[in-house]
């Protein structure tokens, strides 16, 4: 695996040996703390961030990597000039091992031809893997098994990049009862659908081991009775297992109070992103180029 592109391109023992190295990162840190000494991690965000910005900042720091930013836009009185985000990609490609791209637009990572190793963090309203990763890990984590287990995803499944790269990344496990919850308009892209699922035009989940509440930004596509529709209340998990995650941030689609109850994983799921974002880095450095 040369570039994290797309969940599609992941195989399920793909997956299993990130997550696995994940778990060892978390159990003894130390071990890897000059994993990546030498190396250098670009972060190209070209779109706003502040967990994957600085949770692989973060991460290459504590392999004992260096890490450089290149700044937001070819506006930015950062850059020297104008010029195309290709062009200031190639340059950077010269001074960094991995680059970990964030973009509007979807098609720019996968034509990028540079020699460093591509970490797709984002691109337009199309894929976020890396985040999935952090999502099946906590999962892992959570209930203890990635085969047999239910899950609802609920959202603007249409725009939410992190609910598709979700349900490629879910395609790779065996049995899951996989629920998508969403307006009729913003319903998931048939061409993120390679399994079997649940689809239901209401926020109506039952007793699934998993609540993932994908987010939901004000939409033209839907009235605000029907976003807010879409909000999770803390009084609907009374008596409820389920455990909920968001990939953060958060809008308003849970309600605050939701925090504080056994069922609220989303903070843990951000906190276990160093952990993944640490084994991506060294299962890329490990593969062949
Ligand atoms: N979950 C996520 O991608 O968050 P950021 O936009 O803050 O990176």
């Amino acid at each position: 695996m040369k570039n994290v592109m797309s969940m599609a391109d992941f195989s399920k023992e793909d997956i299993e040996r990130i997550l696995f190295l994940a778990k060892d990162i978390e159990t003894n840190p130390d071990i890897f703390s000059e994993a990546l000494k030498g190396k250098t991690l670009a972060i190209a965000f070209f779109e706003p961030s502040t967990r994957t910005r600085i949770g692989f900042s973060t991460a290459m720091q504590k392999l004992g990597g260096n890490v450089v930013e290149v700044y937001e836009s070819k506006l930015s009185d950062k850059m020297s000039a104008p010029e195309s985000d290709e062009d200031t990609l190639r340059v950077v490609s010269d001074y960094a091992d991995f680059v970990a791209l964030r973009h509007k637009s979807r098609d720019l990572v996968k034509n990028l031809r540079i020699n460093s190793k591509i970490i797709n963090c984002g691109n337009g309203n199309d894929e976020h893997p890396t985040q999935t990763l952090i999502d099946l890990y906590t999962i892992l984590k959570e209930i203890g098994r990635l085969d047999n287990f239910s899950i609802a995803i609920a959202g603007d499944l249409k725009n939410m990049r992190a609910g598709h790269s979700l349900v490629l990344g879910l395609s790779k496990f065996d049995n899951i009862r996989l629920t998508l919850l969403s307006p009729k308009l913003l319903s998931m892209p048939t061409e993120y659908l390679n399994s079997e699922v649940i689809e239901k035009n209401n926020f109506e989940f039952a007793d699934e081991d998993v609540l993932y509440v994908a987010g939901f930004p004000p939409a033209k596509e839907v009235s605000d009775a029907e976003r807010e529709s879409y909000i999770l209340h803390a009084s609907v998990l009374q008596n409820k297992k389920t455990i909920i995650m968001n990939p953060l941030p958060r809008v308003d689609e849970i309600d605050v109070a939701i925090d504080s109850m056994p069922n609220a994983r989303y903070f843990e799921q951000s906190k276990n992103g160093l952990f993944v974002r640490m084994a991506i880095l060294l299962h890329l450095h490990q593969s062949p180029s």
